[in-house]
């Protein structure tokens, strides 16, 4: 007898659904296509002979060693050297923070997964910023929570909304603070301090999803909400507090290497690394061997320079660019660092259904009411502009520019 598959699969499936959106970015990947839909850093940074270096190195110094099994929580030099970070990097400076601190993750991504594996029951209310990385949404979904939003504005989460939803007695709130994917917004100081001293009110932790903090490129660096949250006791080797700091090498080093890390309360690495232990055993060995030497001797600090500096130029060639080709009622950020901008089209204006009209011409974005896990942001659309060298960002843009005149003439 044939099998059945649709009778076979898990129920949680179905919250799984592809999306029309992702059928139709499937088509990006023609010859031609200027894609501004990814969240793909620029491969022209990528430091492709520091790394073989690096592997040649790892394979000639303890090959076997790194090509072996190891421990779930990570490549112990590995996580020391983020606990420094941690300690030391202007923005976190944390009181303390030890290796018991750290966990090493298959990316960020596979983080949001343990969170919601190890944390989410059916049913579970978990407090997101509208619009959201639309990653952890999936991560999530499969574990059946329900969705609490608070909206944002330029400056991030509007805090002043956050009370009302805390009293849903949310299990966590999840937010990206810096340079947001899907909005580029970065929040506020003074929200921050807000938003710390809220949840530690009502009791209800923090996820602080920061994979582009370290990208600004103007600006002054604003303190993490795991600093912020920090008990400040000099008799503790580890840090405690009620935030899950989440970041990555995916946007500093290169996404191939699958490398992110956890910093959290000792107990709650604990449980987490009991998650992971049943998702993969741990993470690449090999990857996170040659990581720690490509980052050991401060190389990301100059690295960092060079994806700055690259990243600044290009947001500004796409803003030059939107200036030039986009209709007058079109609204749009600047962004002090990250990948992303967030364009707001006229009222009524479907960008989904002008998404449609832009693959055609062999240009794409993605559509931001994908990013609204409870429905609205039809007119709004995400711009990555890290990924396409200057030229193509201009021809992109001119290229939307008339999908989006389209629009206008036929409306009128
Ligand atoms: C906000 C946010 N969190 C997590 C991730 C996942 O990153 P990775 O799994 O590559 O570390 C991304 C990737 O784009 C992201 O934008």
């Amino acid at each position: 007898m044939e099998t059945i598959w649709q009778h076979v699969y898990a129920a949680r499936t179905r919250s799984m659904s592809s999306s029309v959106i992702r059928e139709l970015l499937k088509l990006t990947e023609q010859p031609d296509f200027i894609s501004f839909a990814g969240g793909l850093p620029a491969p022209e940074v990528f430091p492709v002979e520091q790394v073989r270096a690096a592997a040649d190195k790892v394979l000639t110094e303890r090959g076997a060693q790194a090509l072996q099994y190891s421990t779930t929580e990570g490549y112990r030099p590995l996580r020391e050297l983020i606990a420094s970070w941690m300690c030391t990097e202007s923005r976190h400076h944390l009181p303390a923070c030890g290796i018991d601190n750290i966990l090493i993750t298959s990316g960020s991504q596979q983080a949001l997964d343990l969170i919601g594996r190890m944390f989410i029951d059916p049913g579970d209310r978990i407090l997101v910023e509208s619009p959201t990385y639309l990653g952890a949404l999936q991560a999530w979904s499969a574990y059946g929570p329900q969705y609490v939003t608070v909206p944002s504005d330029e400056a991030g989460m509007v805090v002043d909304a956050l009370e009302d939803a805390l009293r849903t007695r949310p299990k966590f709130i999840y937010l990206v603070p810096n340079f947001n994917n899907p909005t580029g917004r970065t929040l506020s100081l003074q929200r921050r301090r807000q938003l710390v001293e809220l949840a530690a009110r009502h009791g209800v932790p923090i996820v602080e999803d920061d994979p582009y903090g370290q990208l600004r490129f103007e600006g002054e660096a604003l303190p993490s909400l795991v600093s912020l949250a920090a008990h400040t006791s000099m008799a503790n080797t580890a840090y405690h507090g009620s935030v899950i700091y989440l970041s990555s090498f995916s946007k500093i080093l290169a996404p191939g290497f699958r490398l992110a890390w956890v910093c959290a309360d000792p107990e709650v690495i604990v449980t987490l690394t009991r998650g992971k232990q049943g998702a993969d055993l741990h993470t690449s060995t090999l990857s996170q061997n040659i990581a720690y030497e490509v980052a050991k001797d401060n190389f990301l600090d100059r690295h960092l320079e060079v994806i700055r500096q690259t990243y600044r130029t290009r947001r500004d060639v796409m803003l030059a660019a939107m200036q030039q080709h986009f209709p007058l009622d079109a609204r749009w950020n600047r962004p002090e660092g990250g990948m992303f901008l967030w364009c707001e089209l006229a009222p009524g204006v479907d960008a989904t259904e002008r998404l449609r009209a832009a693959v055609p011409k062999k240009v794409a974005f993605v559509p931001g009411a994908s990013f609204y896990p409870c429905g609205g942001g039809e007119n709004t659309m995400r711009l990555n502009f890290s990924n396409a060298a200057p030229d193509k960002i201009r021809e992109g843009i001119a290229r939307l520019g008339e999908v989006l005149a389209e629009q206008v003439a036929a409306t009128g």
